[in-house]
């Protein structure tokens, strides 16, 4: 059992089950685990995590996507895009990933998480066994001139604050196992490239 730092109350105690994780994944017949995608708005995270989640689908494993985009519109609708709020954003993502890890699914996370802290804690929570950190990598003159959403364009006319790559910091990894290179290979062979990875290990 892992407490998180910022629990508030010492009256909450711990109540196991009977049925464990290892159950769970025999039951499946796959590893419960976090594909954590990290890089810039337009990077391709979440394009190739969608190849990648049709891919595991096809392959008759169990998945769940978690996205940035679609996760603002409902469980963190709240939060903005101040470095705090951004912590308290992978905070419930990360906690969130980990339930569905324990549950037995192979979990792939999008998110543009900028802050090294925050991709640290969500590898301790989730176990490091169980984490996989994939840096999709584009620089931001790539993904400005891709600008799927028109923002590159209103954050530089000042129009967006604190966006990421233009007004607010990304950090690139330094312990990402998987490096994927978007600017010079298709998605598909990203997905691979990722897909290979999980088939050695
Ligand atoms: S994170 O930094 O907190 O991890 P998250 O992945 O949830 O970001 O959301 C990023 C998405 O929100 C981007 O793909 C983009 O579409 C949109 N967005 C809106 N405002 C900003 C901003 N200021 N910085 C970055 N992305 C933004």
């Amino acid at each position: 059992m892992i407490v998180a730092k910022n629990k508030k109350s010492d009256n909450v105690v711990w109540h196991s089950g009977q049925v464990t994780y290892e159950d769970r994944c025999a039951l499946l017949n796959q590893k419960g685990v976090v594909l954590w995608f990290t890089g810039l708005s337009g990077s391709g995270k979440s394009t190739i995590a969608v190849e990648v989640e049709r891919r595991l689908t096809a392959a008759g494993k169990l998945t769940y996507r978690l996205d940035g985009d679609n996760v603002r519109h409902g469980l963190n609708a709240d939060l903005g895009f101040s470095a705090e709020d951004r912590d308290e954003n992978i905070r419930r993502i990360a906690e969130t990933a980990v339930l569905f890890k324990d549950a037995g699914l192979i979990t792939l996370v999008s998110f543009i998480s900028p802050f090294r802290k925050m991709r640290q804690f969500a590898r301790e929570r989730a176990g490091k066994e169980h984490f996989i950190e994939i840096y999709v990598k584009a620089d931001v003159e790539t993904c400005a001139s891709r600008d799927p959403k028109g923002l590159y364009k209103k954050a530089q006319k000042g129009e967006i604050q604190d966006f990421t790559g233009v007004s607010s910091p990304y950090e690139v990894p330094q312990q990402a196992e998987i490096v994927i290179d978007t600017a010079r290979s298709s998605v598909e062979a990203c997905a691979e490239q990722v897909i290979e990875y999980l088939n050695k290990r």
